[in-house]
């Protein structure tokens, strides 16, 4: 199963959070070279890992973590408006309440498929797009080689590119909005055989939509007392 790690249980997560940037900087750093993710402590962090991120963990009975990914609401800054806007030169920069972006998409080396996907990059990619369907996200941005674009295709989702893709790092990077509708679960679930949800809920979650949805409440109850 994939932990959900949001502001509200991070707290019950920190070994694992940590853990989890420290697998990033291996992986990032070290083995892919994005050397402008490069820290001295050895922790991959960037102005992005805030409060509102939500990370989904795949965590071991002994508490090691061996994939994950991160979401990030685009309400929020986020790595598509911040950095990368001009890789949406087509369509623009997607962004509201119902758009979420997908980045640090990861399987540790030693769990991956070995001459071919492993199931557990499966699994990851199949909870993170769960995830999106069950908060009432109806689309997920992301940024990936082009490389990406025929395995998430064979997904069996339906990907909107938002611009041209361009050289970065000496990889063509592109990026592309992703429709989340049952459809896409249920064809990424096929892909991998996986036959139900894979996601570990906690006591306290509150689905985003609501929580949006609630400070709009308190913002327009504030205006009527004011
Ligand atoms: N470009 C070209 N080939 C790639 C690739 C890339 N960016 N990423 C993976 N592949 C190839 C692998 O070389 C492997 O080929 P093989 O079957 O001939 O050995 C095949 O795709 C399967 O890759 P693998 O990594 O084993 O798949 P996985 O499903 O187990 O894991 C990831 C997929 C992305 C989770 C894992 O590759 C990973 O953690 N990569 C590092 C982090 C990363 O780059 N994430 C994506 C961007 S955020």
């Amino acid at each position: 199963m994939l932990h959900i790690v949001d502001h509200v249980n991070r707290d019950l997560y920190r070994a694992q959070i940590e853990q989890h940037f420290r697998i990033r900087h291996d992986i990032y750093v070290k083995t892919r070279g994005w050397k402008a993710l490069e820290r001295s402590d050895g922790r991959e962090i960037d102005e992005f890992d805030t409060i509102e991120a939500v990370y989904l963990l795949a965590i071991e009975d002994d508490g090691r973590v061996i994939g994950g990914s991160r979401l990030v609401p685009t309400v929020y800054p986020h790595l598509l408006s911040e950095v990368f806007p001009h890789l949406a030169s087509v369509a623009g920069v997607q962004r509201g309440p119902d758009i979420v972006e997908w980045t640090r998409y990861f399987v540790v080396p030693e769990r991956r498929g070995g001459g071919g996907a492993s199931d557990l990059g499966g699994i990851v990619a199949a909870g993170v797009y769960e995830y999106c369907l069950n908060e009432g996200y109806r689309t997920m941005t992301a940024i990936f080689e082009t490389y990406w674009l025929t395995r998430l295709l064979e997904y069996g989702w339906r990907i909107q590119p938002l611009g041209l893709p361009e050289l970065i790092d000496g990889n063509w990077t592109i990026a592309a909005a992703i429709a989340i509708d049952r459809d896409g679960l249920d064809a990424v679930r096929d892909v991998w055989s996986i036959h139900g949800p894979v996601l570990q809920y906690h006591d306290r979650h509150v689905p985003f939509a609501r929580q949006i949805a609630g400070n709009l409440a308190k913002v327009a109850g504030g205006a009527g007392a004011a």
